[in-house]
């Protein structure tokens, strides 16, 4: 049975993440400083798979604590790295604080892959490094750009971070995943996604609306070149973004590799607009949303999605659940957290 680490383990894509590399034969180890998750987590995922995986609270970001880790877990095959700091408006007032925390996090990462000759890395990279592309859909060869928040960038540092230590050492083999919108949750809803306090993103400020949470959405912008004038994003079920890693990773076991890293996009390809996500929302539950039209946020890009061909034909991986399934599943667990289900 191959051995694998995955940080940020008890986070929304990381809890997900684990249950499908337990689902397809892996031993899982978590790694999780719990700063933006609860160790519950690990129950949701032993409620689905039967298996708790080995859990470590520890910081990614302190050397220390990895190298005590990792010397425990010197037999895994791969790392798939998640644990990072996400928000973009935090990272705006803390810029250094999120530098500090994703790119020593990063880095100590690949010493200890070097260090005890783990050979893969799955990073989880974002959309964000395209900016506002001029052409749509983005393929992985649309240019990177400078991100809007130090979040962003600290995702595109840690791309050349990667690239660089590789052209140092071929012994490691990374794939780079560049995610578009995820959303929802799993199907069982024993997890799902757990914002700490007011929601930055669409579909939990929604769920948290619809059961009572909150008064009302603010839907940021009414004014873009859009169809019907409000943002488009390619929203991407998290179960299926999960699956993707276990791709990867075997493909980096198999020796598949046709680049060293490789680089996939990761959506559905499809944009939905911010409006046409509200009506899924009231189509796939049944439930009235409270919404209203306000200004743009600041930062956000008009309209990004992603030809993920790439994905589609290298690694046979396709985006599967629709939308309207994958907002209902966020719905049932935002029930679930509120018992209400
Ligand atoms: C943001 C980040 C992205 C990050 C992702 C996950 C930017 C530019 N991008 O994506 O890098 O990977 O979060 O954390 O910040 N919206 C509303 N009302 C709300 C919330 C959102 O109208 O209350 C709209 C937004 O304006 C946007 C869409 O919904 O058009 C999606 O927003 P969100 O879920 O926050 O994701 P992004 O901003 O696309």
């Amino acid at each position: 049975m191959h051995k694998i680490i995955i940080t940020g383990g008890t986070g929304y894509i990381g809890s997900h993440t684990v249950v499908e590399f337990q689902n397809a034969g892996f031993e899982v180890v978590v790694i999780d400083n719990l700063s933006n998750s609860q160790v519950e987590v690990l129950d949701g995922i032993c409620n689905i798979t039967g298996i708790r995986p080995v859990f470590h609270k520890a910081d990614v970001s302190d050397a220390d604590e990895m190298e005590k880790v990792f010397s425990i877990h010197s037999d895994a095959v791969a790392i798939v790295h998640f644990a990072a700091y996400k928000a973009v408006g935090e990272s705006v007032q803390k810029p250094l604080m999120y530098y500090r925390n994703n790119l020593n996090g990063l880095i100590n990462i690949l010493s200890q892959m070097q260090k005890n000759n783990i050979p893969g890395l799955v990073f989880s990279s974002s959309c964000t490094v395209y900016g506002q592309p001029e052409v749509l859909p983005v393929t992985e060869t649309s240019p990177v750009v400078k991100p809007e928040s130090p979040y962003g960038n600290t995702k595109k540092i840690s791309e050349e971070i990667i690239e660089d230590t590789i052209k140092a050492d071929q012994n490691i083999k990374a794939i780079l995943l560049r995610y578009f919108n995820p959303i929802g949750a799993h199907p069982s809803s024993e997890i799902g996604e757990l914002p700490l306090g007011v929601p930055n993103n669409l579909l939990p400020f929604i769920t948290q609306t619809a059961i009572g949470l909150r008064q009302k959405l603010m839907v940021f912008g009414s004014d873009y070149n859009t169809p019907d004038g409000t943002a488009i994003r390619d929203y991407i079920n998290v179960v299926d973004l999960a699956k993707a890693h276990v791709i990867a990773v075997q493909r980096l076991i198999n020796d598949k590799q046709v680049n060293n890293p490789e680089v996939f996009n990761i959506g559905t390809g499809t944009g939905n607009s911010v409006l046409e996500i509200i009506k899924s929302f009231e189509r796939s539950t049944g439930e009235k949303l409270n919404y209203e039209i306000t200004e743009r946020r600041a930062g956000d890009v008009e309209k990004v999605w992603g030809d993920t061909t790439k994905a589609n034909n290298i690694l046979g991986w396709k985006a599967e659940v629709s939308l309207d399934e994958t907002v209902k599943s966020a719905w049932n667990w935002e029930k679930k957290l509120r018992g209400k289900l």
